[in-house]
């Protein structure tokens, strides 16, 4: 089948690749044209330097013969009039801290996509075409895109849904192997095109395919996230504070007895200063949003965005709070930009209010490395009045040399190996904040050699 896809980012641009890497034959529209050339380059540095994903840069450059990038309206327009499905993989971001889900991006782009549609077969429309949701979206925006469609005077087309549930740094991975996946439609045509596309996982043992329709798929989206969020906040904010307050407790023992039971089970269970990234935070403000709409309470989905919050403020405060630290005219080293491991994503990562929360203490400098989001981190502060306080260093012992104190705030599997290159870089005395207990087996031994260590889950550890 020929499927247009509109937006390349994250979502776009790994759901195509696996779509041609499924036979099918792709184009994907973008209005960034520097991300169109870097996908179309078939050079895996460029891509990978775009958009770091794990496998993103082969599956590409392997399907290169059906899956091309265009940042051209007319030659979308030329491959629509063919294709059978239109997925819109457009931001979705909140609007001004509201909650609400700022459409404004995906609106434009369907009202665009809605010309392009009525002027397909010389405007005789007469090739049906699904156009799918693929973006996390309110939970009734089958109805406005419907709307759109016929405001455009768009004939002989479908409406559908198919929400995205991939894991950034193994979304390649998860959409090929996907645990589930959900498609919403209106009629049995429109379950028939899905299955089409997604013939590879439809009669796949193992892989649950759901047939829902458009409100159920969105909705299942936004719980799903909200499920995993609520989560990781009790986990962080609860397990870990018990863990913190209470000397004496270790967290990775706390853990182990906790999901030795199936009914907690383990995903998630780990300490960490914040859930970041670009759709926990904001699906659950666009859930409580929506809710509340309708007249119900969201007390709970609020209270589960304030423990996040409150674990980031907690961590970055008890510097001061609990070791008197004045981080006035100091140098800091952060390790770890990305919101997780394994991608450049920086979108709400907790390094972002880590580098605000320190200029606004008035520190020096801060020497900043990661392993793949320092270009995004240095874009992010490049207008900001305090960027010249802010320096990318080339690799983890040049952000540590000479620093007053280290801030850990990404899980790179790396981090969990610097035990030896701290206490051969970071002065002694100097402070280390370990926001994802990376050095967990080693607090004693660094204590020991002269370092003050506040982690996440533990009471503050004071140099031996
Ligand atoms: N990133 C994730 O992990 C993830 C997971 C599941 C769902 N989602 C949802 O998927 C959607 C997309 O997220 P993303 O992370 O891929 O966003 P993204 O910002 O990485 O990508 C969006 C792309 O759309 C392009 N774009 C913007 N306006 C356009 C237009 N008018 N025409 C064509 N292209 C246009 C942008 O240039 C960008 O490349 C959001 O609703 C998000 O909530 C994201």
């Amino acid at each position: 089948m020929k499927i247009l896809y509109i937006g390349g980012g994250y979502v776009g641009a790994c759901s195509a690749a696996v779509s041609a890497d499924s036979g099918h034959e792709v184009l994907v529209y973008d209005v960034n044209s520097e991300l169109v050339k870097n996908f179309s380059s078939g050079d895996k540095d460029k891509i990978e330097a775009c958009l770091f994903e794990k496998g993103l840069g082969d599956l590409i450059i392997r399907n290169q013969a059906r899956l091309k990038f265009t940042d051209s309206l007319a030659a979308a327009e030329t491959f629509v009039s063919e294709a059978g499905a239109v997925f819109m993989c457009l931001p979705t971001p909140e609007r001004d801290g509201t909650g609400e889900t700022n459409l404004e991006i995906y609106e434009a782009a369907a009202k665009t996509l809605a010309q392009v549609l009525a002027k397909r077969n010389n405007g005789a429309q007469n090739q049906y075409v699904l156009l799918v949701n693929k973006s996390t979206v309110p939970i009734d925006m089958v109805n406005r895109t419907k709307e759109i469609m016929l405001a455009g005077g768009v004939k002989n087309f479908g409406v559908g849904s198919n929400p995205e549930f991939l894991v950034e740094g193994k979304a390649i991975e998860g959409s090929i192997r996907p645990p589930r996946v959900v498609v919403g439609a209106e009629s049995e045509k429109d379950f028939a095109i899905f299955r089409d596309i997604y013939s590879r996982f439809a009669e796949s043992s193992g892989i649950g395919y759901f047939e829902v329709s458009p409100a159920e798929a969105e909705a299942s989206k936004l719980l799903a996230n909200y499920m995993l969020f609520s989560r990781l906040a009790n986990c962080f904010d609860v397990a870990g504070r018990v863990c913190e307050k209470f000397p004496g407790l270790r967290f990775e023992n706390v853990r182990k007895i906790l999901i030795a039971d199936s009914r907690i089970g383990d995903w998630g269970f780990y300490d960490s200063l914040f859930a970041g990234g670009s759709c926990f935070i904001k699906d659950a403000r666009s859930l409580a949003h929506q809710l509340k709409a309708k007249g119900a309470a969201a007390d709970l989905v609020d209270n589960i965005l304030a423990a996040n919050q409150r674990q980031l403020d907690n961590f970055l405060g008890r510097a001061e709070a609990e070791l008197n630290f004045n981080w006035a005219g100091k140098t800091a080293a952060l390790l770890g930009l990305a919101f997780k491991q394994d991608t450049n994503d920086i979108r709400n990562s907790a390094s972002l209010q880590a580098a605000e929360f320190l200029l606004g203490k008035g520190v020096a400098q801060i020497r900043a490395y990661d392993p793949a989001a320092g270009a995004n981190f240095l874009k992010y502060f490049s207008k900001s009045e305090d960027s010249g306080k802010i320096s990318l260093a080339g690799s983890e012992s040049l952000a540590l040399a000479g620093a007053d104190a280290l801030i850990i705030a990404t899980d790179w599997p790396q981090f969990r190996g610097l035990t030896g290159l701290i206490m051969e870089e970071l002065p002694k005395g100097a402070l280390i904040m370990d926001g994802r207990r990376m050095l967990a087996q080693s607090y004693g031994e660094l204590a020991n050699a002269g370092y003050d260590i506040i982690a996440v889950g533990s009471p503050v550890i004071r140099k031996g």
